[in-house]
């Protein structure tokens, strides 16, 4: 993954210097790469071969860095630490951090565009266009983060709560699996429903530990700002409904995540420990 992301990123030789050295500042090195991981774990379920899994993965990653860059901000989260290391605009500036991600999330519909395997078809290869562009905008996780930002201060109902995470973190989990799928021809429509609502869930249960791990855990395992939310009042599932019941419904959410797995019958072991990592997660 390491070395896709950087086939993918122009070297810090190439002008501007600044702009891509602050663009792979914030891409490598780091983070748990688990929508990269979706893409190759859905992907090789129904047999991609990995080389054709590189370029969705490497498109989910920079999405994902240029979501990252933007939520430390001082205009959204302002938090200073990202991956263990300063955030893009400490390391940098703000107005570096903002060019940044805007030329990363670009980056990533340049390498689907462009980088795909032929033999993906150019009709599937628009069409994992168009989900991650849904997914990525104001209706997935751009949308979700407007959400969090108007509801600082303030209480969620359950389903408001439900609604944001959904959209600010689950978007780009189902989208990592329905680009997975799209390497692959002839899939029927039970079983991409099936994955789809596996990534539903487990994007809920993924982002409700990330409220969960934002009380109790360490800035030094987090390598982020551990009670940045609290500060911000922030409506987390930890702030609305306490540690223990946020821990029970990520626990249901999982549950409901392997359920949808059986509709893949004996081919489920990659997703499977993928909902199970999720699930255990300390960092
Ligand atoms: C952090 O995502 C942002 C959320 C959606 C909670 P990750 O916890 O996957 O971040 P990295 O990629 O591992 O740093
Ligand atoms: C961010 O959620 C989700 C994104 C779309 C980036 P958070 O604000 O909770 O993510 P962290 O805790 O800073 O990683
Ligand atoms: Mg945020
Ligand atoms: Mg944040
Ligand atoms: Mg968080």
């Amino acid at each position: 993954m390491e070395q896709a992301l950087d086939r993918c990123l122009p070297p810090v030789e190439c002008e501007p210097r600044l702009l891509h050295e602050a663009m792979r500042y914030a891409t490598l090195g780091g983070g748990k790469r688990l929508r990269a991981a979706l893409v190759y774990a859905t992907g090789e379920t129904f047999g991609a071969r990995t080389e054709q899994l590189d370029v969705p993965a490497c498109a989910l990653e920079l999405i994902h860095a240029y979501s990252l860059i933007h939520d430390d901000l001082p205009a959204m989260d302002n938090d200073d630490l990202r991956r263990g290391k300063p955030s893009c605009h400490r390391a940098f500036d703000e107005a570096t951090a903002l060019l940044a991600g805007d030329a990363l999330q670009t980056r990533a519909f340049e390498v689907l565009a462009t980088d795909m395997d032929p033999a993906i078809g150019a009709a599937r290869q628009l069409q994992m266009i168009a989900r991650l562009a849904e997914a990525s905008g104001s209706l997935g996780m751009a949308g979700g983060q407007a959400i969090d930002l108007r509801s600082v201060g303030s209480t969620l109902g359950l389903g408001e709560l439900e609604d944001m995470h959904a959209r600010k973190t689950g978007a780009l989990f189902r989208a990592a699996v329905a680009l997975g799928a799209l390497c692959v021809p002839h899939l029927s429509g039970s079983v991409l429903a099936a994955l789809d609502r596996y990534a539903s869930c487990i994007g809920l249960a993924f982002q409700i530990t990330d409220d969960i791990l934002d009380v109790e855990a360490s800035t030094a395992a987090l390598g982020k700002p551990q009670g940045s939310d609290q500060r911000r009042r922030k409506p987390t599932y930890s702030a609305v409904l306490g540690v223990d019941r946020a821990r029970d419904l990520a626990r249901a959410q999982h549950e409901a995540a392997l359920a949808s797995l059986a509709a893949l019958g004996d081919n489920k072991a990659l997703l499977t420990e993928i909902a199970a990592y999720i699930q255990d997660r300390t960092r």
